[in-house]
């Protein structure tokens, strides 16, 4: 039987390795997603070479050249509707969105963040845990929702935090989980198998 593959585009800043590690998943034959898109904000950011070398199409819509966040927002949600987009994945994307582009993306735009969420929210969250002495560590994949770094939580990792740790180092053990996670999330919400309640992210 054919599968059916959700139309997805990949949003990044830079590095793009989680946007890698989502492509690298989607090469499988059963893998109920296909990566059509992947737009960046900033021109010079890393993970559009490596998209290109992949075949995928790239954009840039640069935040800079906008007068403000509407015009930004408007000019990517116009880019993703163009290749007919039906999910997104914030991978490295580093601007906050408007409400009216997330509200009008809801339950069909997954982000994640290098964290336990709740905890470390914002930005510098390898820091911050060093700097609370947590024992846990982690990342986490969610739907994104206008309140930032929040919304229902699809999956998430848990890595310790070792003696003599740094930020470098703890870091690097946090992505090696999200570049599993991330592709495993996207999996639960191509294939429908999940469904948002409320807060909460159910099995369906
Ligand atoms: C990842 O660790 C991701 O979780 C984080 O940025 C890094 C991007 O790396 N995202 C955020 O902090 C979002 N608030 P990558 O470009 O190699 O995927």
């Amino acid at each position: 039987m054919t599968v059916t593959k959700k139309r997805v585009a990949i949003l990044i800043s830079g590095r793009g390795s989680n946007m890698a590690a989502l492509i690298k998943a989607a090469k499988a034959k059963n893998f109920p997603a296909e990566i059509l898109l992947v737009v960046s904000n900033r021109p010079e950011a890393q993970g559009l070479a490596l998209a290109q070398a992949e075949g995928i199409t790239t954009a840039v819509v640069d935040h800079k050249t906008f007068a403000d966040r509407e015009e930004f927002d408007g000019a990517l949600h116009r880019t993703l509707m163009d290749a007919n987009i039906e999910l997104i994945c914030l991978a490295g994307f580093m601007r906050v969105l408007t409400d009216d582009l997330v509200e009008r993306w809801r339950g069909r735009m997954l982000n994640i963040h290098p964290s336990l969420l709740p905890a470390f929210k914002g930005t510098n969250t390898h820091h911050q845990a060093l700097l609370a002495g947590v024992a846990s560590h982690g990342a986490t994949v969610h739907f994104v929702v206008p309140e930032l770094d929040s919304g229902p939580i699809v999956m998430q990792t848990e890595v310790p935090v070792l003696p003599g740790d740094t930020e470098e180092k703890l870091s690097a053990r946090v992505l090696k989980e999200e570049h599993k996670i991330y592709p495993a999330a996207l999996k639960l919400l191509a294939s429908g198998k999940i469904r948002i309640e409320g807060d909460r992210v159910v099995a369906v």
